[in-house]
């Protein structure tokens, strides 16, 4: 019996250890630039294809600074906006004040949301939730706290899209993942979300969708910004910041990475494909 409880102890000292590495990845660079210049689309995106209307309760999970969370207050709605890095929502407040509307900022861990069941109309997750490294716990708290009959919608990028491709780059030069997590563009693809929300949910529509960005005029270009701006990026380089070789490997297969992802030879934009896939609740 000790044994078994010790067990879990190491368990949930395990997980917490694990959640506060995330949160200080997610809290490196300067995440909100990215979500403000590179992909401020996304929200906007993800809030008209949920339906939103004035009134509706809605949580946006993993919000980080509210690209999300923002549009749908505008969309008249009460916003939850919840994440993993409480750093993130000094510059999610900025966004909400800039447009004169108010969302609630709480930090919490997808995987355990502190919500009872039900309790919202609309639960959101643009390019975040992916991010939780235990896909059916994070899946299953989406649905209970969204009433029957609510709306689930999810943008996350796909495997073999851009930032899905980027992870894969990055992995050689990254610490081993931790026993038990799973890759996060794994979300962006349908079946996989399909078999985790499973015959809880119906009405499933998803789609397979390309943001264009054109915020960078060369491989390097975007190189240069995104290893001082995009908090996993950030992470990778300092840990094989003592090893000259593997940063100038890494330098090379970034930009080999990003080329392959410019449409035409000018580097004029770039297409980063993601899965928006929405769903509705069994009543
Ligand atoms: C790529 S950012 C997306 C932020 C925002 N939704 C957007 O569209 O810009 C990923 C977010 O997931 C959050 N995150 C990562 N793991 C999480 C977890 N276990 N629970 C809640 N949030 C998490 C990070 O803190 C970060 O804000």
């Amino acid at each position: 019996m000790t044994d078994t409880i010790d067990a879990v102890v190491d368990i949930i000292a395990a997980d917490r250890a694990l959640k506060a590495r995330h949160r200080t990845m997610w809290a490196l660079g300067d995440y909100p630039r990215v979500a403000r210049e590179v992909i401020p689309t996304l929200g906007p995106a993800l809030v008209a294809a949920s339906g939103i209307r004035r009134g509706d309760l809605v949580l946006d999970v993993a919000a980080g600074a509210g690209n999300a969370a923002v549009p749908a207050a505008r969309a008249g709605a009460h916003v939850v906006a919840s994440d993993l890095t409480p750093e993130l929502f000094s510059a999610g407040q900025e966004l909400a004040a800039r447009y004169g509307v108010t969302v609630a900022w709480e930090e919490a861990d997808a995987e355990a949301l502190p919500y009872g069941d039900g309790t919202f109309d609309v639960v959101l997750s643009c390019v975040g939730v992916m991010f939780a490294p235990h896909h059916e716990r994070a899946a299953d708290e989406l649905v209970r706290v969204c009433r029957p009959g609510g709306t689930i919608g999810l943008l996350s990028w796909t495997p073999q899209g851009f930032v899905g491709e980027l992870f894969k780059t990055m992995k050689p030069y990254a610490p081993p993942p931790p026993p038990g997590a799973q890759p996060p563009p794994l979300w962006g693809d349908e079946n996989h979300v399909r078999a985790l929300i499973g015959d809880r949910v119906t009405n499933v529509v998803a789609q397979r969708k390309t943001l264009t960005v054109a915020n960078f005029d060369s491989p390097q270009a975007w190189r240069h910004y995104w290893k001082t701006a995009y908090g996993p990026t950030v992470a990778v380089y300092r840990h094989i910041g003592d090893d000259p070789e593997r940063v100038a490997a890494l330098d090379s297969d970034l930009d080999a990475h990003a080329a392959r992802f410019f449409r035409g030879a000018a580097w004029r934009t770039m297409g980063w494909e993601y899965l928006l896939l929405t769903a509705r609740k069994q009543s």
